[in-house]
């Protein structure tokens, strides 16, 4: 078992996906002291499909952290939860698909019986999102906007593409609050997560600006001549290329008349907001953390003051 530098004993953390966001999640355990084991099918210290039973239950032992980073999660299926129920492992996971969201939810009775924890969209969204909602005391928000501009010169990869051309609504935009751009509507796994820890939610949507030039342009000669999968290839190597490297995440409350905003923005490395949430959800399970069985409530899944902290210390700007 890996040992921590106060000689007490961790829990062993796998990172599934060894893509963008599975090797800065690495990078950042490392930082804190825990090594993952990090697993993908080509790439990583092991082998495996998360969508072959066999292959999973020949990496994964009983008490593992699974940290699942493997896109896109709209075309997924639960097999790799399913798995980890019954070997016993808890499963912190990256998805931003509603349609998972809801399976794992589905899936929350068998987690609880079995003792295992799943700590699901816990990433921008849903934790960031849940944490900005604790913070800023409302204790029953009436609608929830998320408004994303990613740091696409980095987070435009193939996996998050293909996420976003699943879930892009093109008919619907809107401009983001003390910030001149516009966002597509694109489906959230927020829509299901968020209202069960605040059911007065009305409303939870999300918004995205692609953030990068010509982004709009392609999207709508691509719809238009039915090139999405031509887009989805070529959009990860020209987002590199021409797109930007300042990021925020938005997100906007009302509650009876009233309004707030919490902002996190960063001129570089704003890809950190979506992955320090389960950096610090498996660091804490690691380090023996005791969290009730089941789908982890998105507002339990961090404490938002020790993530804003955390992303300060990262260099992001956080403004509650
Ligand atoms: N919820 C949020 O706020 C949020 C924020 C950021 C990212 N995300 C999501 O996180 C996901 C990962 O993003 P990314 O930028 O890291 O994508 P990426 O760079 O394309 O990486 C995806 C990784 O998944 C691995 N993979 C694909 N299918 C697999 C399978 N069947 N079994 C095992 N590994 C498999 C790929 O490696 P191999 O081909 O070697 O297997 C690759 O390493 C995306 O779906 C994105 O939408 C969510």
């Amino acid at each position: 078992m890996p040992v921590s530098r106060g000689e007490v004993p961790l829990r062993r953390v796998v990172v599934i996906g060894a893509g963008f966001f599975g090797r800065v999640i690495a990078r950042r355990l490392a930082a804190v002291g825990i090594t993952p084991v990090v697993a993908s099918r080509s790439r990583g210290d092991v082998r495996v499909d998360v969508e072959d039973d066999r292959a999973i239950r020949e990496v994964l032992r009983r008490a593992d952290i699974v940290i699942d980073a493997v896109g896109p999660f709209q075309t997924r299926s639960t097999r790799l939860v399913e798995a980890a129920i019954g070997i016993g492992c808890d499963v912190v996971d990256l998805s931003d698909s509603l349609a998972y969201a809801r399976a794992v939810l589905a899936l929350h009775d068998r987690a609880a019986s079995a003792g295992v924890r799943l700590f699901t969209s816990c990433s921008a969204i849903a934790t960031v999102a849940a944490s900005a909602i604790r913070a800023s005391g409302g204790a029953a928000p009436e609608t929830c906007d998320l408004f994303l501009a990613p740091a696409s010169a980095e987070t435009a990869n193939p996996a998050t593409v293909r996420a976003f051309l699943a879930s892009v609504d093109r008919s619907r935009s809107r401009e983001f609050p003390a910030d001149r751009r516009r966002g597509y509507r694109v489906e959230t796994a927020a829509a299901a997560l968020l209202p069960r820890s605040w059911p007065s939610l009305r409303f939870v949507d999300f918004w995205v600006d692609p953030n990068a030039p010509f982004a709009a342009k392609s999207l709508a000669l691509a719809s238009r001549f039915g090139l999405m999968s031509l887009l989805s290839a070529v959009a990860p190597l020209s987002a590199r290329v021409l797109g930007r490297r300042e990021g925020s995440f938005s997100v906007a409350l009302s509650a009876g008349g009233r309004y707030s905003l919490v902002r996190l923005a960063a001129p570089r490395g704003s890809y950190l907001i979506a992955a320090e949430p389960a950096v610090l959800a498996a660091e804490s399970l690691a380090r023996g953390a005791t969290v009730a069985p089941g789908v982890v409530p998105s507002d339990a899944q961090v404490d938002p003051t020790a993530l804003f902290t955390r992303l300060r210390e990262l260099g992001v700007d956080v403004r509650t």
